[in-house]
């Protein structure tokens, strides 16, 4: 009989939050996108709850309308490779795009994450999805969607390749004989592809996980294709359950065509968390964070979704204004949601305006209810795991001290790491490497 399923947890470093206001909350680190201390912080907090994995998205273009967190905030590995000095577990996601740079240097820089951290690197690969990307580095044009998950298949070909360049016991480093290496043991890639011309070997030893922990968050049928193929991992975000289980079933179903079993990839839901005492004090805690967005920026907001209505026209604290079948004719669903629930609720233009700039996180409510919603999500096959974002700068604590016990204590999350690497931790196969004959 095979083991229960493990629930996987990670979290995401996010500076203060990730939406335009939050550094202004009362209990915000305001600088913490670029505060080492706080980082330090969250990440032995992980450690201590046991997670798997602390997480570092990214992006290569900003402007002005940015949000606040991506302004000025550290680059993946540089403050990856700091964590992996202070932590000793816990697993080191980072984000690279495959779209700007190349797969000699990504392939050496994630190794050596790796063996810094005895094991624990991940990489994110990403394509980029944004179109300013492109004046950053020397390009007149961002390569289109189809294209960038071309590039991206061949990249990660050649990166598996590269981290193949050496076996495990390659290095002899004898004293005596004067062996350094075994040379039987060393192999070339010599790659010539579409996109890429690598001879290789990569300058640095096959590492403690035999390759680092792949993740892949592109959604459309070309991302799902390029995780089922070469992924270990996928971080995705789902506001239903239907939609997450759709989504599960089909990805597991793609793996199998490529010849791989369900349990060789996990799913991560990113999913946002509000944990508090009670109803009263989730609210409270909601109100705080959702208070901070502008009710100009939230009533732009509202009004995309009424094919750019102006709502600035009416009066804030009044009913909801009555606006007839606008919206049928763009976001239907969503604006028959919104003016149901305005009406149901006896809600006020400016809380219309304020709850669609700033929803509701999925999982709010008491520890028990957050690990019930988890739970949930987890058995009903909608999550292998999830990835936690905070819905207020001291939800992530509150989620390590209170949810997680929780978790444990039901026999979903182990109480200890059963290993020294983020592999043992997800509980995947050592890879074999491809020039070494089974
Ligand atoms: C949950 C999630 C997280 C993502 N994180 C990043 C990121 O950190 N950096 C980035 O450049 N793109 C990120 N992306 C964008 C994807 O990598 C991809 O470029 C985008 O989703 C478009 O591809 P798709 O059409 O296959 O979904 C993320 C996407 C999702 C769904």
């Amino acid at each position: 009989m095979s083991a229960p399923r493990q629930l996987r947890l990670g979290t995401i470093l996010h500076g203060a939050s990730g939406n335009m206001s939050a550094w202004r909350h009362p209990a915000a680190v305001a600088d913490a996108s670029i505060n080492f201390n706080f980082v330090k912080e969250t990440a032995l907090k992980a450690e201590e709850g046991k997670l798997d994995f602390i997480f570092v998205a990214d992006g290569l273009y900003i402007n002005e309308k940015s949000i606040p967190h991506f302004l000025n905030r550290f680059e993946p590995l540089t403050v990856l490779s700091a964590l992996a000095t202070i932590t000793s577990r816990l697993g080191l996601v980072g984000t690279l795009s495959t779209s700007y740079s190349e797969p000699f240097t990504v392939a050496r820089q994630f190794a050596s994450l790796d063996h810094l951290s005895n094991g624990r690197a991940g990489w994110h690969v990403v394509t980029s999805p944004l179109e300013g990307s492109a004046k950053n580095f020397s390009r007149d044009q961002h390569p289109e969607h189809a294209l960038r998950y071309r590039i991206a298949d061949e990249y990660l070909d050649v990166v598996k390749g590269l981290w193949d360049s050496w076996e495990e016991d390659a290095f002899i480093r004898d004293k005596a004989s004067g062996q350094f290496f075994d040379p039987q043991k060393l192999h070339a890639l010599n790659h010539q592809g579409d996109f890429f011309k690598v001879a290789g070997p990569l300058n640095i030893g096959r590492t403690p996980q035999g390759r680092p922990i792949v993740f892949q968050a592109g959604a459309s049928d070309d991302g799902k294709k390029l995780a089922a193929k070469h992924a270990d991992a996928i971080f995705t975000h789902h506001e239903s359950l239907q939609e997450a289980q759709a989504f599960y079933r089909d990805v597991k179903q793609q793996l199998e065509i490529n010849g791989r079993r369900p349990e060789e990839l996990h799913i991560f839901q990113g999913v946002s968390v509000i944990v508090g005492d009670d109803a009263e004090d989730v609210e409270n805690q909601y109100q705080t964070t959702a208070a901070l967005v502008s009710v100009t920026d939230a009533l732009n907001y509202l009004g995309r979704y009424f094919e750019h209505h102006d709502f600035a026209q009416y009066p804030l604290d009044e009913p909801f204004p009555d606006i007839g079948d606008l919206g049928q004719n763009s976001f239907r669903s969503t604006t028959d949601e919104i003016k149901r629930n305005a009406r149901e609720r006896h809600l006020t233009l400016r809380q219309v305006a304020l709850e669609a700039a700033s929803p509701r996180p999925r999982f709010a409510g008491t520890p028990e209810q957050v690990a019930d919603g988890l739970q949930q999500w987890f058995d009903a096959h909608a999550a292998d795991g999830f990835i936690i974002q905070g819905g207020t700068p001291d939800t992530f604590p509150r989620f390590v001290d209170q949810v997680v016990p929780l978790l444990q204590a039901r026999g979903l999350f182990r109480r200890d790491y059963p290993g020294t690497t983020l592999r043992d931790s997800l509980g995947l196969a050592q890879p074999a490497n491809q020039f070494v004959k089974q």
